[in-house]
């Protein structure tokens, strides 16, 4: 792995899925982000693009693409402000690292994700799943945690109460329910370097609670 594209570089998993990349691999990273982080490495490369303009990006060689791009309905505005970032930008940043060379792509979706969800958001990150797949990354992971946990710089009230409940049931929480537990943003980052440069058993594979904390305990 000599050069990975990373999206979503300034959110939540995205900060410490970079920090993890420059700390635990020699891999080139490229960020396509809109604004700058406060950030540093000689192996650091950070491209300030607009999203939806593919066409405009630069395009160094890719092996690994990882997208940690999202937003909510609330934060974006609207239903298709949400679609544009959570669906458009990341096909346009997927189909640019296909493009690029890209073999593998690692993307954080979400438990219950399926086209026919019957909630927008799961069925959103359904239809983006669907649509990765067609792409034909030689490898495609899909990232399903449940309830992000970590500390975000803006507040959100409904994580912020499901989280309050979630805590103290997540133990409880076994069987075919364990996937719906609580999972920090960094132990997400930390699976997704690991998927990195794993051999891989099946084109598409799909990770949650379980398989991410799994990973994440696997020393580096
Ligand atoms: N929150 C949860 O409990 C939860 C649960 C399951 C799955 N997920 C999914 O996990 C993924 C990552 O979540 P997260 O909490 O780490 O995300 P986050 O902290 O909200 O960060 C989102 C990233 O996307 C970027 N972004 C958002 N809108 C953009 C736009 N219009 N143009 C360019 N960049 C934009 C942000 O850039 P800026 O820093 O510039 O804003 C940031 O880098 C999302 O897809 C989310 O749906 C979340």
């Amino acid at each position: 792995m000599r050069n990975v594209w990373v999206a979503g570089a300034t959110g939540l998993i995205g900060r410490e899925l970079v920090a993890r990349l420059l700390a635990e691999t020699a891999a080139e990273t490229h960020l396509f982000v809109r604004r700058a982080p406060d950030l540093q490495s000689p192996r650091l490369h950070v491209h300030v693009v607009d999203l939806m303009q593919p066409e405009s990006w630069p395009q160094p060689p890719c092996d690994v693409a990882f997208n940690a791009l999202g937003t909510t309905i609330r934060q974006a505005g609207s239903q298709a402000a949400f679609r544009a970032v959570d669906q458009d930008a990341v096909l346009n940043f997927a189909r640019a690292a296909a493009r690029a060379g890209a073999a593998r792509f690692i993307s954080v979706s979400a438990i219950g994700a399926s086209p026919g969800a019957l909630s927008f958001y799961s069925r959103v990150k359904g239809e983006v799943e669907q649509a990765l797949a067609d792409i034909g990354f030689a490898h495609l992971v899909l990232m399903q945690p449940s309830l992000l946990l970590g500390d975000r710089q803006e507040h959100r009230t409904g994580e912020q109460a499901a989280t309050w409940l979630m805590r103290p049931l997540s133990p409880l929480m076994r069987g075919p329910l364990s996937a719906y537990r609580p999972v920090a943003g960094s132990d997400v980052a930390a699976a997704m370097v690991r998927l990195a440069g794993k051999p891989l058993r099946s084109p598409i594979l799909r990770q949650r609670h379980d398989d991410i904390m799994a990973l994440a305990d696997t020393p580096a």
